[in-house]
């Protein structure tokens, strides 16, 4: 691809979230989406209805042999991300993946290393990584302004769309961990979860994940697809000061408290700890709005002209299989801690 031509891309998976794709990439500087490829005829026919100059097709070997075409992004279920990115690997192409990476680790490793020996670029869509809160909860983090963060508690619940491939857990819970892993940047030491089947036999649909950075700090992840109401909400607790991010709020989606405790000693009584209350002010940051999909797909882009490493490349979705997959024997173990 010369430097200065646009990136050729090709959606992979036109059904519930891939449109979204289409327009975003479609709307990207220096990028031209040509393809749109799904298995399903009525998928097919509806991409084509929508985007009548795209070249809609069932055969994914199309898009492996078209010399011309630079990138593809996978938005298929689950199970099929490991071999359809594996194959556009081998094939040349630059991989954009919907999230999670794979289903087993060790094709999640196998991925990274085969993008590095290709030299091509593999990003997952971390997509929260990407949306202004989050960006402005990394800067509040990093500024060291919430001191040492103690606890981290996060509900992601809805009537959710049960998936048929994974469980609430795989779907759900690598929006709020990629975040924390934004945020923190390191993996925990160990976890315990939780999980609950009710609607259908064998896929969990309510769980509690529970990790343990082991330095006091202790993470906390409600994901459900069954709750009445829509909850999106983290709270970062911090010596200092603590946030609380509420996707759902229109504006002030980040709120950041100076309250909490203080903790002093007696003079008098020289062994008894005084613990007294702050209450402070409450500080609610402008946040822009742009649309984090566009960002993603923006960035996506930049790291193929540029030669970049993506923010959440292959690296990031690994660390997040890791966990989803320690959290999948640990409900199987119900609730057994298991050591990362
Ligand atoms: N980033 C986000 O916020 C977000 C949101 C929703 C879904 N997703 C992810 O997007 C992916 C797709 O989810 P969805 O809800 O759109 O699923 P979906 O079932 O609605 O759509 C998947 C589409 O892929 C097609 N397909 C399946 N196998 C294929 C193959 N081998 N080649 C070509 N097409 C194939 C199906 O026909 C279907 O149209 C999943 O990985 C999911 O986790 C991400």
């Amino acid at each position: 691809m010369a430097a200065k031509s646009p990136v050729r891309m090709a959606i992979v998976g036109y059904g519930y979230w891939g449109p979204n794709l289409v327009r975003n990439f479609g709307e990207a500087e220096h990028c031209q989406v040509v393809y749109c490829c799904d298995l399903d005829p009525a998928r097919q026919q509806r991409a084509q209805r929508r985007h009548p100059w795209l070249r809609v097709t069932g055969r994914w070997e199309e898009l492996l042999a078209d010399k011309e075409l630079d990138a593809v992004a996978i938005a298929t279920p689950v199970h099929t991300h490991y071999e359809l990115a594996r194959q556009a690997l081998e094939a040349g192409k630059h991989v954009l993946v919907e999230k999670p990476l794979t289903m087993r680790v060790d094709h999640a490793e196998e991925l990274c290393e085969l993008a590095q020996k290709k030299g091509l670029v593999l990003q997952v869509d971390h997509v929260f990584v990407y949306s202004p809160p989050v960006i402005k909860m990394k800067e509040i983090v990093d500024s060291g302004r919430l001191g040492k963060i103690y606890f981290i508690d996060s509900v992601r619940i809805n009537l959710g769309l049960l998936q048929s491939d994974v469980n609430v857990v795989w779907d759900l819970a690598p929006h709020d961990l990629s975040i924390v892993d934004l945020l923190l940047g390191r993996m925990p030491r160990s976890l315990s979860a939780f999980g609950a089947v009710h609607a259908n036999q064998h896929i969990e649909d309510v769980a509690y994940l529970n990790l343990d950075y082991g330095d006091g700090l202790i993470a906390n992840f409600h994901v459900n697809w069954l709750s009445p109401v829509k909850v999106r909400q983290m709270i970062i607790g911090g010596s200092e000061q603590s946030l609380i991010y509420n996707d759902l709020e229109s504006s002030e989606k980040v709120k950041v408290y100076n309250r909490g405790i203080q903790v002093g000693q007696d003079p008098e009584k020289r062994r008894q700890v005084l613990i007294s209350y702050r209450s402070g002010d409450l500080w609610a940051p402008h946040i822009p709005n742009d649309e984090p999909l566009a960002r993603m797909a923006a960035h996506f882009i930049q790291c193929i002209r540029e030669g970049r490493t993506p923010l959440t490349d292959g690296q990031a979705g690994l660390r997040l299989v890791r966990i989803l997959d320690a959290a999948q024997r640990s409900i199987k173990a119900q609730g057994g801690r298991v050591v990362l």
